[in-house]
């Protein structure tokens, strides 16, 4: 079983995202040179800084022929709305490297939600390797909201890091949007999982989260453990500052 969680708490987002481009760096050279590299990214604003730092400077560092991209949740918009993680990932980061259109998978935020749900949960058998059957990703990109959901798993729907399903649909309890999100199974067997949070505004959460402490198992993102994998999480001071206060 490997160690509970490795927490790095970094005083420059730029030390931040240069350290998250090694870790695919240094896991994409132990793939064999036929093997790719799947990873799901977060969406929301945290990683578009990351997404720019690592379009400038790991678009030679990373074979981004050898990286097939998928998506952890969506929103249920349209692929050009500003709403859109695909958009933004687009923007930030996928139209900045030379990754081929074919190695990116995102979820169809226009059709229904169930049916993607569906659809997209049959990609995801299709594209990913199989751990014990069940599909693992090597690495997934979560963000952290301030109530604790992540991808999203908001604390209406906890059920699903009980799930079978692979990927689910979702609405935000405040927006009432509908979502597509992976379940927290899927999330759980990823080879590597990834948080990456930033900013006074989620110092709380993440307190509570990282120190077990207040609601913290009313918290989705407290529910994320890897099986098998490891847990990472990412911080930049603002983020740390109380969970750094808190005796432990
Ligand atoms: C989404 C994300 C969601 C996000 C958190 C944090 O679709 O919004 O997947 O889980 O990571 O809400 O969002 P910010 O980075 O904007 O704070």
């Amino acid at each position: 079983m490997s160690k509970e969680k490795t927490i790095k708490i970094f005083n420059k987002i730029d030390e931040l995202s240069a350290f998250f481009g090694n870790i695919i760096v240094e896991k994409l050279q132990k793939k064999t040179d036929d093997e790719y590299f799947t990873i799901a990214l977060s969406g929301g604003s945290t990683p578009k800084y990351i997404f720019q730092y690592l379009a400038k400077n790991f678009r030679e560092k990373i074979n981004w022929n050898r990286i097939l991209v998928f998506w952890g949740d969506e929103r249920c918009v349209q692929p050009d709305d500003e709403e859109s993680n695909y958009k933004m990932a687009c923007d930030f980061l996928l139209n900045r490297v030379n990754i081929p259109q074919e190695n990116i998978f995102r979820i169809f935020g226009e059709s229904n939600p169930d049916d993607e749900a569906v659809r997209y949960s049959e990609l995801i058998k299709s594209k990913l390797s199989l751990n014990k059957s069940f599909p693992t990703f090597d690495l997934v990109f979560l963000g952290l909201g301030d109530d604790g959901h992540t991808a999203s798993i908001f604390q209406n729907n906890l059920n699903l890091f009980k799930t079978t399903k692979l990927f689910d649909v979702a609405i935000h309890p405040k927006t009432k949007q509908k979502r597509i999100t992976a379940s927290g199974t899927l999330i759980n067997f990823a080879k590597t999982i990834v948080f990456i949070v930033t900013g006074k505004a989620k110092a709380e959460v993440v307190s509570s989260i990282l120190n077990k402490d207040g609601i913290w198992e009313k918290l989705p993102a407290s529910h994320v453990k890897p099986k098998n994998g490891k847990l990472i999480w990412l911080l930049d001071k603002d983020a740390a500052s109380v969970f750094l206060e808190t005796p432990n």
